[in-house]
């Protein structure tokens, strides 16, 4: 059944029609449906639009319905068109004729738009919830690492020495970051359309406050036609779901490089890892994989959050009813990737091998420029030193005293002390930088932000 058959139609729905447009995405959204349903009867008997015993009736009706919603036993009809009309026709069956009173100064443009905000703000409680765990999980991860030191990659070419905590805090810095943007879009999700009607508002006293109060959501609307053809805030939470999966996918690749052979950074759990079905020997970081792969399709949600709104002429159009989609993979694709890799990292072992003291020769640079010389000058001459040993098959760390002294004039005996990663992350000083006591100091930051 309908909401709109058998007043303006003479024939019945062709399958066809029924067949694409129900919407059977929306069943999720049966618990925010009856509790905005609840505030919107409540609303209409305080300001008197409803009697007090009207009121009532309906209510004890959807509280009955909010009850088999969250025990599951919410029964659906195929005939439903969609939520909203399955709890319309349930209210039918329990309360009788006054559920015909339910729709008073409401339409389900008003109703999905609340249904979904709703929908968000529960889902950014959930998503920031598992962002700010995994911070944890990584500043664990940080302490358990110590003092192991990797080279940090620039073009996947070995850059400088870092504590590898410093590396995975990095991802610590950037999840904050995706956690405090979805705390940004719950601010803008947490207005109430309800009360906006079919686009125009209503000739009945409706109180959009009071609904919104009613659902302890921080406002309501200000342009009827704003609150119910905007989607602004469902490609937010999408592109926030998106940011954070593409996050990810960066710690993902590293982890699938750390722990291959080439690395040998880090062994992964056998509990958060895959085997193959021909090769015996393998342990594959499919979790990592999935995050990646799943980044991908939760990047093709927001392509699809953005094009569903593009040209849409205001306000309400079916169009819309997709967006729903895009959220509900997007929520679903962070909360599972989330849990996985956390775990995955939680469960990690950690033993990277020392780099090559190559990636002190910036620091040997350094040394020359504490000492006047020009950058561009001791660039070069640490440069030409590199390729000369290079081309005897040797690294910085087998350099002689005389090599380094003959390398540029201002170098000194005792210089070749800098040529030891550990010591190059000793000497380390700047803000933020990839020393010991930057490490430190981020590690107490992130621990005070936790709580
Ligand atoms: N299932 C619809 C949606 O998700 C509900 C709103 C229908 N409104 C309408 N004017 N047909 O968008």
């Amino acid at each position: 059944m309908s909401l709109w058959g058998g007043g303006r139609f003479e024939d019945d729905p062709a399958d066809a029609l029924w067949r694409f447009t129900v919407d059977r995405e929306d069943k999720r959204l049966l618990a925010y449906d009856v509790r905005g349903s609840i505030a919107h009867v409540g609303m209409l008997g305080s300001v008197g639009i409803l009697t007090g015993d009207e009121a009532t009736a309906l209510i004890r009706g959807l509280e009955t319905i909010l009850g088999e919603a969250q025990a599951g036993t919410f029964a659906w009809e195929e005939s439903d068109e969609d939520v909203h009309s399955a709890v319309e026709r349930r209210l039918g069956e329990i309360a009788g004729a006054v559920a015909g009173k339910l729709h008073t100064g409401r339409s389900r443009n008003d109703q999905v738009a609340l249904d979904m905000r709703l929908f968000m703000v529960d889902a950014i409680g959930h998503l920031s919830d598992g962002i700010r765990s995994f911070v944890g999980v990584l500043v664990e991860a940080a302490r358990r690492v110590g003092d192991a030191v990797v080279p940090s990659y620039t073009h996947v070419q070995q850059a400088q020495a870092v504590p590898l905590a410093h590396h995975l805090l990095a991802y610590a810095w950037m999840l904050k970051r995706d956690f405090e943007r979805f705390a940004d879009a719950g601010v803008r999700a947490d207005v109430s359309p309800l009360g906006a009607g079919a686009s125009g508002g209503s000739s009945l006293p409706l109180d959009p406050d009071a609904s919104a109060a009613r659902l302890s959501m921080a406002s309501s609307f200000d342009n009827s036609m704003d609150a119910v053809g905007s989607r602004d805030v469902s490609a937010e939470f999408v592109w926030c779901a998106a940011q954070t999966m593409t996050t990810l996918s960066r710690l993902a690749e590293d982890i699938v490089l750390w722990a291959s052979h080439e690395f040998g950074w880090v062994t992964l759990s056998d509990a958060f890892t895959t085997g193959s079905s021909a090769m015996p020997h393998k342990k594959n970081a499919d979790i990592a994989e999935l995050v990646r792969g799943k980044a991908a399709s939760v990047a093709g949600d927001l392509v699809a959050a953005l094009a569903l709104q593009k040209g849409l002429p205001l306000t309400y159009n079916r169009d819309l009813q997709e967006m729903k989609r895009a959220v509900f993979h997007a929520s679903d694709s962070l909360g599972g990737a989330l849990e996985a890799l956390s775990g995955m990292v939680a469960a990690a072992s950690f033993d990277p091998p020392a780099p090559s003291p190559n990636v002190t020769a910036l620091d040997l640079a350094e040394v020359l420029v504490a000492r006047g010389v020009p950058f561009r000058e001791a660039h070069h001459a640490v440069g030409q030193l590199v390729a000369a040993l290079a081309r005897d098959g040797r690294d910085l760390g087998s350099v002689t005293e005389g090599e380094l002294v003959d390398a540029h004039e201002r170098f000194e005996p005792g210089d070749g002390a800098v040529i030891d990663p550990v010591a190059s992350v000793s000497r380390r000083v700047t803000k933020g930088g990839g020393s010991f006591t930057s490490v430190a100091t981020q590690i107490a930051d992130l621990e005070a932000w936790l709580g």
